[in-house]
């Protein structure tokens, strides 16, 4: 049977001292919102004073689930017995009794908002420091120079790390995207550069002198000639991966602009993730159509790697033997970022 971690080499699947999105912000409204996260049920809603709020979302007094109560006021109402918890995940009320229980609390998970995005911290709340976010605005996310595309949430019947391993070998993008990504045709032939930063890894794949296919000759009218156009993939922890990148005139080396695919990834639970996708754009910004163009290529895009990465799940989960797993020159970036991550959750443990 293939370990619940493969192919991490560690004993818990995830690093929980880690911000990741718990959902689009558009999403967190006036109402009760459940979400899987590491494997813990949240409640997402939002004050009346506007602030997202993430508790433990099943009641502690017989597990009902609370996305079935009601928002009275800030204050969640459980719709089976009508114990009553504030914004702070504290017990307010039992309705049968004046006082409430020790340890009656919901868990009140820290939450930011950056990039449209909520961010939930699934671990130690005295670590949670909005620092430890991607630097967003690198990428093209809250910025009133860029567009940007959120795209429709998808759930996903896999582990994250193979979403992970997916978008940071795109050589894929020639077998399983050759007719949805434009160009995709070649990126296979592209040589890999691995380039690493303390807060990011980057495999890096530059195509030359790129004939201008219809998608770049719509994004950028003026161009004539030849491109370099970046097919790149830039981990920026497990909960984020940027994909795309700059596009160059060949002749001159002058910048076009930049379109990025940002990936986040969820971990719902060991085998399944939730899938949010913002497409970001430095350039064409009077242009809707391009926007269009990206949401698009989403729709098209996700379910081709969804399909793919959950075939491989359900290899893991028949209990089948596995091959043994041989690498190519390819995998390099990929298998750097096994070890990063597996440092990462080591470090929790050992804390
Ligand atoms: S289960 Fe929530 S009040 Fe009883
Ligand atoms: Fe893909």
């Amino acid at each position: 049977m293939t370990s619940p971690t493969y192919p991490l080499n560690v004993d818990q699947p995830y690093p929980r001292n880690q911000w990741w999105v718990a959902a689009y912000s558009a999403e967190v409204e006036r109402d009760l919102l459940a979400r899987d996260i590491l494997g813990e049920r949240v409640l997402l809603y939002r004050t009346e004073g506007g602030e997202a709020v993430a508790l433990s979302g099943i009641c502690p007094h017989r597990a009902f689930p609370l996305e079935k109560g009601r928002l009275v006021g800030d204050h969640v109402q459980c719709g089976y017995h009508g114990f009553t918890y504030g914004a702070d995940g504290g017990c307010v009320l039992v309705p049968s009794q004046s006082g409430v229980p020790q340890k009656s609390s919901l868990r009140c998970y820290p939450v930011v908002e950056r990039g449209d995005l909520v961010w939930i911290w699934t671990g130690r709340a005295d670590l949670a420091d909005p620092a430890l976010l991607p630097d967003l605005g690198a990428v093209g996310l809250g910025r009133p120079d860029w567009a940007c595309e959120q795209h429709p949430v998808c759930e996903v019947a896999a582990r994250y790390t193979l979403l992970i391993e997916n978008l940071l070998d795109l050589s894929h993008v020639t077998f399983i995207h050759a007719t949805t990504i434009p160009g995709g045709e070649k990126v296979a032939q592209i040589p890999v550069a691995v380039i690493e930063t303390d807060h990011s890894l980057t495999v890096q794949r530059k195509g030359e002198n790129l004939p201008l296919n219809p998608l770049l000759k719509m994004q950028f009218p003026e161009q004539d000639g030849p491109v370099h156009q970046h097919f790149d993939a830039e981990y920026l922890g497990p909960a984020m991966i940027r994909t795309g990148g700059a596009v160059h005139d060949a002749a001159s080396g002058q910048l076009l602009g930049i379109n990025n695919f940002l990936h986040m990834i969820t971990p719902a639970g060991p085998t399944s993730l939730r899938y949010f996708v913002i497409t970001t754009r430095s350039f064409g910004l009077e242009n809707p159509a391009l926007g269009q163009i990206n949401l698009g290529m989403g729709t098209r895009i996700q379910p081709e790697d969804s399909a793919a990465i959950e075939a491989i799940e359900q290899v893991f989960q028949s209990g089948v033997t596995l091959p043994m797993e041989i690498s190519a020159r390819v995998d390099n970036g990929a298998l750097k970022v096994r070890r990063r991550l597996e440092a990462q959750i080591r470090s929790e443990q050992s804390a």
